[in-house]
């Protein structure tokens, strides 16, 4: 989603903004855009499409001199992803970028236009724009404090006004944070746009307004001067580089196992450290997109193994819902992230009842990081592509442990040996992971089919959400995810001859009657790939993984889907790091 990068200072403002914007690609973007400031004037210059045409557009016109400016890639919310709408918006003497979204834009606008503001673009953000200017008058901290208490919404902004030498920051729901060079000045909305130049920054709390200047940087919150601690980012280079392979996608992939053993490690060494969940009556899961996949996992074993009634929702639904809480209730939020809008909403509506709130989340510094109650966090390191792999299996890993230790904790597991297969299941998955010519001769199969199905029953339902949204994410192939045993109640007439249809079959108590299912498909014709834990050895394609306990099952399964997604994407030439409507980060509803 949307990115933002500022920068003051005496290096060339230009090429430390488009490196800053190129590093945010990953997020998912539309359009583009850098305004340069000097004592006389503010320069923009925007672009649709890709970060080079901005580029391109740079190289045609005379820039202006300077020491700071600003700059953001837009992934459209209001208003179509054209010039006009792409950031940054200029409104009187303020020039700004936005990420989130005003609520209230079109209320506000309204108040504006009656005062005689006319609009040049359909977004919420000029809206903003216009609304601080109508506020400035010489003292930009009061202007932002006093449009910060009129617009109802979620916005990190990044402002710049005639008249005075500084940068301006402010953000609420949407991250920014403010790097501290030796010599210079930062703002981004990810550390990722920065990096290179500086691993020190400082996380803007919310409603916190940044000033910085040729003198350096103050931090005030409603008029207040705020002590903020310097923190160190441990991203390292290698992370933002594909090291060799064709993309972020097979990287991530491929590294799944040592984060793996990563993440598991200290918890097999001691399994007390791990969070118990046994004490609760209700878990309900929440969260987005695979992170939600994962959760339907964690609810399976928690229910089956451990016995704990669990709701697992998506968390745009979850927010809004009438939520009943026992007073046993934990709410777990599952994020990489840590910032989607949708997830910190629901978070925030637990807190609102006093119910403990526990993140599984990647991102340590991230708003569900710091405002739940409890985390246990993976360890996957930064995840540049867009559609989620190597963070969704360690989710999947840790939400498996704690169900694990929940059914000792009740004495409903008696098997002190599943804890091995925890032990050995990176090893087992670098097993799975280097049979990718298996996977290769599948995505032959099925590159060039318009519609593919993905049937399972119980956990293996889950796996096969997981593996038909990581398909038609990077390969935009139409695809669907049943439980087996509903197919015949209507979806079975989309059923054509040499239509595709993935059965998957790990769980023994169901696998016959998932086979059952299977028969009834390729009886109408399906070609049909069956992904399991035992062989069957009478279907057009079969990948058999090593079997495990159910606890450990999925993570030797999703990824096989994982690398038939990715080669699948790449025969038919698909942008696979960063799918055309997507975004990385989902920072607004
Ligand atoms: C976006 C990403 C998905 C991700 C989802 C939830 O839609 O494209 O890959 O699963 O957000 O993100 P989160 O950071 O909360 O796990």
């Amino acid at each position: 989603m949307c990115g933002i990068v500022g920068y003051k200072g005496k290096r060339q403002v230009k090429n430390i903004l488009l490196e800053g914007l190129k590093a945010l690609e990953y997020r998912g973007y539309d359009s583009s855009g850098i305004a340069f400031k000097n004592d006389k004037e503010i320069q923009v210059i925007k672009s649709v499409g890709k970060i080079s045409n901005l580029e391109e557009k740079l190289e045609k016109e005379k820039l202006i001199k300077c020491d700071m400016g600003i700059a953001h890639t837009r992934w459209a919310t209001h208003g179509g992803p054209n010039e006009v709408n792409a950031h940054p918006h200029t409104s009187g003497k303020v020039t700004l970028v936005h990420n989130g979204i005003i609520e209230n834009a079109h209320e506000l606008k309204e108040r504006l236009i009656e005062d005689g503001v006319e609009f040049k673009s359909e977004t919420d953000t000029e809206v903003a724009c216009a609304l601080i200017n109508s506020y400035y008058d010489n003292d930009m901290v009061k202007a932002i404090n006093k449009a910060c208490k009129d617009i109802v919404g979620s916005y990190a902004f990044a402002i710049m006004v005639e008249g005075d030498d500084k940068i301006y920051g402010v953000r609420k729901d949407s991250p920014l944070i403010l790097g501290v060079g030796e010599d210079d000045l930062f703002l981004a909305s990810d550390i990722a746009a920065i990096i290179d130049y500086t691993d020190k920054y400082i996380l803007l709390d919310e409603l916190e307004i940044v000033e910085i200047s040729s003198d350096g940087y103050a931090i005030t919150k409603n008029g207040r001067s705020v002590d903020k601690k310097v923190l160190t980012a441990d991203l390292s280079s290698e992370a933002r580089d594909k090291c060799g392979y064709d993309h972020f996608m097979l990287k991530e992939i491929m590294e799944e196992p040592v984060v793996l053993k990563k993440t598991l490690d200290p918890y097999i060494e001691d399994l007390d450290k791990l969070i118990d969940v046994s004490k609760y009556e209700e878990i309900h899961i929440v969260a987005c997109g695979s992170a939600y996949y994962a959760g339907m996992i964690g609810k399976s074993l928690l229910e089956e193994k451990a016995g704990i009634r669990v709701v697992c929702d998506v968390a745009s639904e979850y927010r809004y819902k009438k939520i009943i809480y026992d007073r046993k209730t934990l709410v777990i939020l599952i994020s990489q992230s840590g910032e989607t809008a949708d997830t910190i909403a629901a978070m925030r509506k637990a807190k609102e009842e006093k119910i403990d709130t526990l993140a599984i989340v990647n991102v340590k510094g991230s708003t569900i990081a710091r405002e739940s109650d409890m985390q246990v966090f993976i360890e996957a390191g930064p995840e540049i592509a867009v559609a989620t792999t190597k963070a969704y299996i360690l989710q999947v890993a840790i939400i498996s442990l704690m169900a694990y230790k929940a059914a000792i904790k009740k004495g409903l597991e008696k098997d002190k040996n599943i804890l091995k297969d925890f032990d050995i299941l990176p090893r087992m998955l670098k097993e799975v992971l280097d049979r990718r010519e298996e996977y290769l001769e599948i995505a032959n199969e099925i590159y060039n089919k318009e519609d593919i199905f993905f049937i399972g029953r119980k956990i293996d339902y889950s796996i096969c959400m997981e593996g038909s949204l990581k398909l038609k994410e990077v390969s935009y192939i139409h695809s669907e995810a049943y439980q087996a045993g509903e197919l015949k109640h209507g979806t079975i007439s989309l059923i054509e001859d040499d239509m595709p249809v993935f059965g998957i079959l790990t769980d023994k108590d169901v696998r016959e009657k998932t086979i059952s299912n299977i028969e009834e498909v390729k009886s109408r014709g399906a070609k049909i790939i069956v992904i399991t834990n035992e062989a069957c050895n009478k279907y057009d394609l079969e990948v058999v993984v090593p079997k495990i306990s159910d606890y450990c099952q999925a993570v030797l399964v999703v990824p096989v889907l994982q690398l038939i997604a990715y080669e699948v994407a790449k025969t038919r030439g698909c942008d696979i790091d960063k799918p055309k409507n997507l975004a990385k980060s989902v920072t607004v509803e």
